[in-house]
């Protein structure tokens, strides 16, 4: 563990110097971007978090490399072993990476829904994809529980369980927190992401409260269909989920352990709108130059309604969780923006982005 974490913070501090240990050695120390537009907008200071710059593309590298170091570190796997987890998306992109660079074998279930597209990417990277019926989480067949029985089932092999085990919130405390601090040096008034796994918001969070003697503010970002902000504005008594939402990877309709872990320490949670997140999508690319998924766009949407509810010269961070290469064909399709209803999101002056039929 030690050792391990010497590595991380060494990486990190001369990552512009000096080289670093293959794919594993790549995840991290990514650039803290500032927001220019929009900080000048809101009068206030909006940072988002470059995760999209991870080798394997997106946040969740750093959770299944996190999440694989602490099986390693627990004795839990040998070489040679295999990893299983239940996912549709960026988490089983993540693992198989590190998989490959590790030399262990990559196993994940996936509802059968999923899109062509993500299966053959998995199976590139190597991975043993097991596509299975897409059943609710009670019924014992579902993707997540299949996963978990299958690791059981053989030898020298672990589940990850991304949801619940808390070295995914972890590694962003190792990771991920330390770095925004460092390179807002310590000057970070509010942190605001959304949640899937809820392992960033958890970690990140965990590590600001406490470098900063609980000053600065966590905040928690919702797509539609969530139960989370629900859960947190009535404190606790209300489980509230309406509505669905086009954002990928965020969104529970539960608390899970990792976001468990921190749950009681945010300072509040709020719910953007799917016409708002595309609207940021153009936007940031118009603006800014930057091509994101729509979970990073309702990140930074949240982000700017939190300036407005602080002081004005507040310093918020939050994050760009991928690029929107892996949405691409449905953001930017003017068929899928109308079948979803949010053509008349995008401003005029941003329709010239929609280049796809
Ligand atoms: C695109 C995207 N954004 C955000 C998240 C949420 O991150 P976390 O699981 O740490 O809450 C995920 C998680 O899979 C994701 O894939």
């Amino acid at each position: 563990m030690a050792s391990a974490l010497r590595n991380i913070s060494w990486s990190r501090r001369f990552a512009t110097h000096s080289s670093v240990q293959g794919f594993n050695g790549a995840v991290g120390n990514t650039p803290l971007i500032y927001l220019k537009g929009l900080s000048k907008k809101t009068g206030s200071h909006i940072y988002g978090k470059a995760e999209f710059q991870n080798p394997g593309g997106s946040v969740k590298d750093r959770a299944a490399l996190g999440l694989v170091r602490d099986a390693e570190e627990r004795g839990l796997i040998k070489p040679g072993g295999t990893v299983v987890e239940g996912t549709a998306g960026n988490t089983g992109i993540g693992l198989a990476h590190v998989c490959r660079a590790k030399g262990y074998k990559c196993v994940i279930y996936m509802p059968n829904t999923q899109s062509q597209e993500k299966i053959d990417l998995l199976r590139m990277l190597g991975a043993d994809v097991r596509p299975v019926p897409a059943v609710a989480f009670e019924n014992p067949q579902n993707y997540n529980h299949q996963a978990r029985e299958y690791a059981i089932s053989i030898e020298n092999a672990i589940w990850t369980n991304q949801f619940d085990n808390i070295a995914n919130a972890k590694a962003h405390y190792e990771t991920t927190g330390p770095e925004i601090w460092e390179q807002t040096k310590g000057q970070v008034d509010a942190f605001i992401c959304a949640t899937g796994t809820g392992g960033t918001l958890a970690g990140v969070g965990k590590y600001l409260k406490e470098m900063s003697n609980g000053k600065t503010q966590i905040w928690l970002a919702d797509p539609p269909g969530s139960v989370l902000t629900s859960y947190i504005t009535s404190g606790g008594r209300l489980i509230e989920r309406s509505g669905s939402s086009i954002t990928e990877g965020i969104g529970q309709g539960r608390i899970t352990d990792n976001l468990g872990t921190f749950i009681s320490e945010l300072s509040g949670a709020f719910t953007v709108p799917d016409s708002k997140s595309i609207e940021m999508v153009y936007d940031l690319l118009d603006s800014e130059g930057l091509y994101v998924g729509a979970s990073s766009a309702l990140n930074v949407v949240a982000a700017v309604e939190l300036a407005q509810r602080l002081p004005k010269g507040s310093n918020i961070v939050t994050i760009i969780c991928d690029g929107a290469y892996r949405y691409q064909t449905r953001l930017f399709s003017k068929a899928w923006l109308r079948s979803k209803d949010l053509e008349d999101a995008i401003p005029p002056h941003l329709k010239k982005y929609a280049v796809l039929n």
